[in-house]
């Protein structure tokens, strides 16, 4: 063991500091990452000061291990390798992790989540093996909690991790009577939203939003310049109803309509690598993902305004009674110029127990 190590499974304050800045470096890959993780890794010397530190390339570059390691060079030898996730041991697009670090001359491991997937997981056997000290399943809370969760949800549940964002005014309205919704937040709560966008994979509305306010559903800056990395916008139209001049289906974006029932299209999406969506609305499209037990996180927008009529949030879920009110975990409430940003999540298994309309 090396100079810095604590014994078995207790870490060190320099370890864990190592493996909370992973998964800092991993939330800062989300959204480049799909369909591998947004993970962090860092290197530590012999001595326990960081020598390098890395997020996973988008699919077809090198894991974070790999980005650590190389930065740490000869640097690593006698170090310990901290990751968000288990170092993979497969041979797919890059080699295995397990190699690389044994080859750096690594004595410990320490990592957050072991890695689920059936193909890529192992890797603290094979590491074991080699004589290298392992310590995984730290800091779990925290994992679940950045963007690594989100992707592990998606591997757990086989379809991508759903966040609901909505802005509404403070009685739940998402547009006015007259069908107007723009703009319900302030300019600083809307720029948030896109770095939100910036951090998932895909944007998913229904058919009604895009009839109702025609959204081209793109990062863009503060200048209104779009993002070198954008989203795929997907649309839930099973009638056929966005017209091929709408702004979701310009160059800016690749576009995705989709005409299956729900859990196909959200089947689809896995398939082809999608691991986090954005759901954006409306109320109706809002409804079917909740009561298919679909969604996993909100991020809920609130003006300090009334309007007393015009949409609510979300269409009849079916719940006859207080008791059976879906309730959520607040994560977080913040304040965005004048308005409020809760972020709460939902049990996985939470949802009411009613079929797809
Ligand atoms: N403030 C906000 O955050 C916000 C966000 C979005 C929208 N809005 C407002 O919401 C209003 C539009 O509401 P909306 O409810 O009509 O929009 P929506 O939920 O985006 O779209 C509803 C449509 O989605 C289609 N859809 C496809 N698959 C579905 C499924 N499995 N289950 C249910 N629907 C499915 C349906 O049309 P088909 O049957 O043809 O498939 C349905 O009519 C507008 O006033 C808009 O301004 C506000």
């Amino acid at each position: 063991m090396n100079a810095h190590a604590g014994s078995g499974g207790e870490l060190q304050a320099v370890e864990l500091a190592a493996l909370r800045r992973c998964l800092a470096i991993g939330n800062a890959a989300s959204g480049s990452t799909s369909p591998n993780p947004p993970v962090g890794a860092v290197v530590l010397d012999a001595s326990g000061h960081p020598v390098g530190g890395g997020a996973t390339q988008p699919p077809g570059g090198p894991h974070a291990e790999i980005v650590a390691l190389n930065q740490a060079g000869a640097a690593a030898l006698g170090g310990t390798l901290i990751a968000s996730l288990e170092p993979c041991a497969h041979q797919g697009r890059t080699g295995p992790c397990t190699a690389a670090i044994r080859a750096a001359g690594i004595t410990r491991v320490v990592f957050g989540s072991a890695d689920p997937n059936p193909v890529a997981g192992g890797g603290s056997e094979v590491l074991r093996t080699e004589g290298i000290d392992v310590v995984g399943g730290q800091l779990l809370d925290e994992v679940h909690r950045s963007a690594l969760g989100r992707w592990l949800t998606a591997i757990e549940l086989g379809r991508p991790h759903v966040t609901w964002k909505y802005a509404a005014t403070l009685d739940g309205r998402v547009a006015a009577a007259d069908g107007t919704s723009r703009w319900i937040t302030s300019e600083p709560a809307r720029a948030d939203v896109h770095r939100l966008r910036a951090e998932l994979d895909a944007i998913v509305v229904g058919s009604g939003t895009v009839l109702a306010d025609d959204p081209q559903l793109t990062v863009r800056d503060g200048a209104g310049e779009l993002a070198l990395r954008q989203p795929i916008r997907m649309v839930f139209d099973r009638r056929g109803r966005v017209p091929a001049g709408a702004r979701v289906r310009d160059q800016s974006a690749p576009t995705v309509v989709w005409v299956d029932a729900l859990p196909e299209a959200l089947r689809g999406m896995y398939e082809a690598g999608v691991r986090t969506v954005l759901l954006e609305g409306g109320p109706t499209l809002a409804a079917a993902f909740l009561r298919a037990a679909c969604v996993d996180r909100v991020v809920a927008y609130l003006a300090p305004a009334l309007l007393g009529a015009g949409p609510t949030v979300v269409t009849d879920l079916g719940i006859p009674s207080i008791g059976q009110a879906l309730r959520l975990d607040v994560e977080d409430v913040i304040t965005i110029g004048p308005d409020v940003r809760i972020t709460a999540r939902l049990a996985a298994s939470s949802g009411p127990t009613v079929t797809e309309e």
